[in-house]
């Protein structure tokens, strides 16, 4: 039975991604501060066959991330590490806080490398492994209005560029995934995206990267009208 995390498996991308992963042949894991909507994801995709684990976690608390990769390695290790919580603040540069600034931080490249360290020796054990970091293509390019989250996300492409080469040669692969705008909570609390109805489905990027994720260690997807957004 392969054995999958998921961050931020509660709302969105996460959600779908676990909902697409989940068969009869797949034990989840589900980590994300809100216990209501990861059992509200855990109730769906064991329609699907899939044994669901939800795990309450912030990602920015170090030894929350440890509790949890306890937890999770108890019965073996892990298959498949899905780096994908991740939160947003936008606007003009000299309008941010620095408590936004360092959530982003924390969330968003301090959080997957809690993570990266917490399973790598677990995957080293066996050899094998698959870590999918979800970037943005946020983390490809600068954008206007956008600044620390770009900044938080080019740190997050840096650390997974280099696990790629220092892992280059054992059996864990790292995935480099990178998406343009999706329609979900993610653009709740801002305006920054006027019509989010025209961005992509999380369930269509989900698709794309679990079926990619098995052969590519970097993953595209471009928005659908190239607006740029995060
Ligand atoms: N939506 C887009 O347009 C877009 C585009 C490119 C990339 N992305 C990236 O895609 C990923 C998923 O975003 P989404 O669009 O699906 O947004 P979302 O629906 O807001 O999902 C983010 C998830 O992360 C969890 N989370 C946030 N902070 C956390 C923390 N400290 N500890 C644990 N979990 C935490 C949230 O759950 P709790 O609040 O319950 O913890 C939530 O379920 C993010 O990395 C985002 O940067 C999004």
């Amino acid at each position: 039975m392969k054995k999958i995390v998921i961050t931020g498996a509660g709302t969105g991308l996460g959600k779908e991604l676990a909902l697409q992963y989940a068969d009869n042949d797949v034990e989840l894991h589900l980590v994300g501060r809100s216990l209501q909507t990861l059992e509200e994801t855990a109730a769906e995709a064991e329609k699907s066959g899939a044994k669901v684990y939800v795990h309450a976690a912030d990602i920015t608390v170090v030894s929350e991330v440890k509790h949890i990769a306890a937890e999770i390695e108890e019965d073996g290790p892990v298959d498949i590490l899905v780096n994908n919580a991740g939160i947003g603040m936008f606007g003009p540069f000299m309008e941010s806080t620095a408590d936004q600034m360092e959530a982003m931080f924390r969330t968003n490249s301090f959080g997957p490398i809690y993570l990266a360290k917490a399973f790598i020796p677990g995957f080293l054990q066996n050899n094998r492994g698959t870590i999918i970091n979800i970037i943005s293509t946020a983390g490809l390019r600068g954008k206007k209005n956008e600044s620390l989250y770009v900044a938080s996300k080019f740190a997050l492409r840096g650390f997974t560029e280099s696990l790629q080469q220092e892992y280059a040669d054992t059996g864990l692969r790292i995935v480099a995934a990178y998406m343009g705008g999706m329609n979900t909570p993610f653009w709740d609390e801002t305006d920054h995206i006027k019509d989010k109805s025209r961005l992509r489905t999380p369930k269509e990027v989900a698709e794309i990267i679990v079926k990619e994720s098995a052969e590519k260690t970097e993953i595209v997807i471009e928005s659908k009208n190239k607006s740029g957004s995060a």
